[in-house]
């Protein structure tokens, strides 16, 4: 039987209380997310069962119990708070997918600071910007990323720590620089948690837009509430589930899925921290006979590609249930899972700052392929009339993904830019940002953005970031950047680029710019082509016609221009 039972069940008079009480909280009390994924699990009597399996680079290994999740959590928060890292600081983890990388966000909660994950691959302006915003005051990381720390850290006052987890002594450590390491730690047998209550600050994403600066959408510990009971119902995680997670802990997926979902439920689940390739992939499923596994339509898109025959090398046979996230999920792709797996990947739609799973399709109900599936129980969704931010009552009309307010890991704001934030809410409704309609059965069905972000293999891209690495570099007179077609990202970042007239196109200036935009940009970012033009369409107070460029790469018809040019008039 599934976890959820049925949903046409669950969504009648459905109440959060259910998740308050299974993880036996009471409103108004304490509730600390690095407790609930290590401590609790404990005094539960799972100490010795295996938390965390890893492989990283050339297979090597390493494994977790509770128990171990726990001591390691209390070792790094112990560290942390002898630095002097109280509740509510920003403590960012800037490493590549290690033990380390759980153990230590486990043990920045336990502590009551915010913890702040970034991609490892982040260049040292991305980095640099974040931490600006976040006037993050420690940073853990890893040799091999040192470098990009020590690039920026004069501009940064706030940042007083840099903590280095694989410190060998090779060469000295330089200002502000602190090594630790979990192997040679004396382990902490008992840490005093901080009381953190439901509305604490626990975790700080950043995630794109079109405009501006990336965001830093601040989570509170009372998200875990949405977290465990959607990963118990959608992701139908099980005592003897064996998990994996695909997702990088920089991005929400990684955390709220990856982590904090899984671990409060007490779930073994196991991390590859090794490059893409279908064989290492399957291989890791028929090793650790993983059971559940929550990927990304870039990567199914990408297996799919790499052909069935290498599939049937493997023993997968141990897959009981398969979702995805981040963007659409073509039907394709869920007919040939079906095909080869025996098991439709299950699409799940939500967002950084939503925190959880929001529209979703639910094991047992009957899945559309090419559909988002439904509402969460206890989740109001719907989608608004772009004009008057109406509820859309007839169905295929296509409208603006809109949620009531209200549901536990809802972000509380964006970091230092509460404006921002409240521009997100009309008529009591949060705008999510993306297009929709609605089928005559209630399924979801997403048709797209409303705004220019760019969703590149399940990455958010704002073209405002890549335009204005193109524009820090001589040759680069005016740029614009959108998406264009691509057979596994979906979308690739194009960047159109007007020169300055003393600059020649051709030779090897385009290799120049890239190699100066890469600099400054995560690679995800990074422009798949450079078209040279003699001007960009524009509005007539100057603004760039993204949509004009975007519609020309999709084949699209234009439209009425006058509307565009009067945009923002
Ligand atoms: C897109 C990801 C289509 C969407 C957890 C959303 C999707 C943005 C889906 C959030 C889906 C996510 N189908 N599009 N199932 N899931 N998206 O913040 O545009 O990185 O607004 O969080 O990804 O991306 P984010």
């Amino acid at each position: 039987m599934f976890n959820i039972g049925s949903y046409d069940e669950r969504i009648k008079d459905f109440n959060w209380s259910i998740s308050e009480q299974e993880l036996g909280y009471k409103p108004g009390s304490v509730i600390n997310i690095g407790w609930y994924c290590s401590d609790r699990l404990c005094e539960m009597g799972g100490a010795d069962k295996p938390a965390l399996i890893w492989e990283g680079f050339g297979g090597k290994e390493k494994q977790y119990t509770f128990n171990d999740v726990r001591l390691a959590s209390n070792t790094i928060g112990t560290f942390l708070r002898e630095l002097g890292i109280r509740d509510e600081d920003r403590v960012c983890i800037f490493l590549d997918r290690n033990p380390e990388l759980y153990l230590s966000f486990v043990g920045i909660l336990k502590i009551g600071a915010i913890a702040q994950p970034l991609f490892s691959a982040f260049g040292d302006e991305s980095l640099h910007v974040r931490l600006e915003n976040a006037e993050t005051k420690a940073i853990i990381t890893q040799k091999k990323h040192v470098s990009k720390v020590r690039k920026i850290r004069d501009s940064l006052p706030h940042l007083e720590h840099i903590i280095v987890v694989d410190y060998d002594g090779k060469r000295p450590l330089q200002e502000r620089e602190v090594a630790f390491s979990l192997e040679t730690a004396t382990p902490v047998e008992s840490l005093e948690i901080f009381p953190t209550h439901a509305e604490s600050p626990s975790v700080l994403h950043y995630t794109s837009g079109t405009t501006g600066q990336p965001k830093g959408v601040k989570h509170v510990h009372y998200s875990l509430i949405s977290q465990y009971l959607t990963a118990k119902w959608v992701l139908d995680l099980k005592e003897d589930d064996i998990y994996w997670c695909t997702a990088d802990p920089g991005w929400v997926t990684g955390t709220s899925y990856g982590i904090i979902g899984p671990w409060s439920m007490g779930i073994t689940q196991c991390v590859l921290d090794s490059g893409f390739s279908a064989e290492a992939w399957y291989r890791f499923i028929e090793k650790n006979r993983v059971t559940v596994w929550y990927s990304a339509p870039t990567a199914i898109r990408s297996l799919m590609k790499a052909g069935d025959e290498v599939v049937a090398q493997f023993d997968l046979s141990s897959l009981r249930h398969l979702a995805s996230v981040g963007e659409p999920l073509n039907s394709e792709a869920v007919i040939w899972s079906e095909k080869v797996f025996g098991k439709a990947f299950l699409d799940t739609y939500w967002q950084t700052e939503t925190g959880s799973m929001m529209i979703s399709n639910y094991p047992g109900m009957r899945i559309k392929p090419g559909s988002m599936g439904k509402p969460f129980p206890g989740i109001t969704a719907a989608v608004l009339d772009p004009n008057t931010h109406e509820p859309i009552t007839e169905t295929g009309r296509i409208g603006l993904i809109a949620f009531k307010p209200g549901w536990p890991a809802m972000m509380r704001t964006y970091w230092n830019n509460e404006a921002t934030y409240q521009s997100k809410f009309v008529n009591d409704w949060y705008l999510s940002g993306d297009r929709a309609s609605i089928d005559p059965e209630g399924y979801f069905w997403f048709t797209g953005r409303d705004d220019d972000v760019i969703n590149t293999g399940g990455h958010l891209v704002s073209p405002f970031e890549v335009e204005s690495a193109l524009l820090e570099h001589e040759a680069v007179a005016e740029s614009a950047v959108v998406a264009k077609p691509d057979e596994v990202n979906m979308e690739v970042v194009k960047a159109f680029v007007v020169i300055n007239p003393e600059f020649e196109a051709g030779g090897d200036l385009e290799l120049k710019i890239m190699n100066f935009i890469r600099k400054r940009l995560s690679p995800l970012a990074m422009p798949q082509e450079i078209e040279y033009v003699d001007s960009l369409p524009k509005t007539r107070s100057g603004k760039i016609m993204r949509r004009l460029l975007h519609a020309q790469e999709w084949g699209e018809e234009i439209g009425d221009i006058s509307t565009l040019e009067d945009d923002d008039a």
